[in-house]
């Protein structure tokens, strides 16, 4: 199960990467872009934080196939670490797929809507599928549902690609697509502070320490 964080800010995967058992990056268009400076260098910056073996999925922006493997190789090169091409699944996405497959470069199909996108995309190529949870029940749809029927398809059909759940709006999304078998989520930094913050956790730990210290001292610790 992959733990992602769906971000470019480098402060921020820093951190996250220091303190908790993340698995990589995701980054898309949107993201980068609200940063305002190279993206090139982000995304060194990035793979220098998280080092060659956790992921990095970048996506591409070319609209035909020939273009989006161009962009795929490029990024593939100037980067040295573990990284997927994010193809969103349209016509000249599931081409490029194809093609880079035979290249051994890895994808991530994403923009992924529906479970027929998802099985078309693993028939591709694709290593992973990034179903959009949140984006699904923006417009009424089952979010948690379509990653629940992908998962089952690619099951029932002995698929190797992965469901990497993304767009997600809360905490209680990321429990129902991992209750449903999701092979990971990407999530903002939001949603990510709320997988782990719980306040009574902190109340406990605070209380433990006020009993603790009323007798054996302000400070005593253990040892
Ligand atoms: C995933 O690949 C996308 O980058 C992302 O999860 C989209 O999330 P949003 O709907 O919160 O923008």
């Amino acid at each position: 199960m992959n733990i992602l964080l769906d971000s470019a800010k480098v402060d921020f995967i820093t951190s996250a990467n220091e303190y908790y058992p993340i698995d990589g990056i995701t980054t898309n268009p949107t993201i980068l872009a609200k940063e305002k400076r190279p993206y090139i260098e982000i995304l060194q910056e990035i793979v220098s934080i998280i080092g060659s073996e956790k992921m990095l999925h970048v996506q591409v922006l070319s609209t035909n196939a020939k273009e989006i493997v161009k962009e795929a190789e490029y990024v593939s090169q100037i980067l040295n670490g573990n990284i997927y091409i994010k193809i969103p699944v349209v016509p000249e996405g599931f081409k490029a797929m194809m093609t880079l497959q035979k290249l051994n470069i890895k994808v991530t199909a994403t923009a992924v809507f529906t479970p027929q996108q998802a099985l078309m995309a693993a028939k591709a190529g694709a290593s992973f599928v990034a179903p959009y949870v949140n984006r699904i029940d923006n417009i009424s749809g089952d979010g948690v549902k379509v990653v629940a029927d992908i998962v089952k398809i690619f099951d029932t059909y002995h698929i190797k690609t992965q469901v990497l759940a993304a767009s997600f709006k809360n905490v209680e999304q990321v429990q129902k697509v991992c209750l449903a078998g999701t092979h990971g989520v990407t999530v903002s930094e939001d949603v990510f502070i709320n997988l782990y913050h719980h306040p009574l956790t902190e109340w406990s730990v605070n209380t433990f320490i006020e009993d603790w210290e009323s007798v054996y001292g302000k400070g005593a610790i253990l040892g």
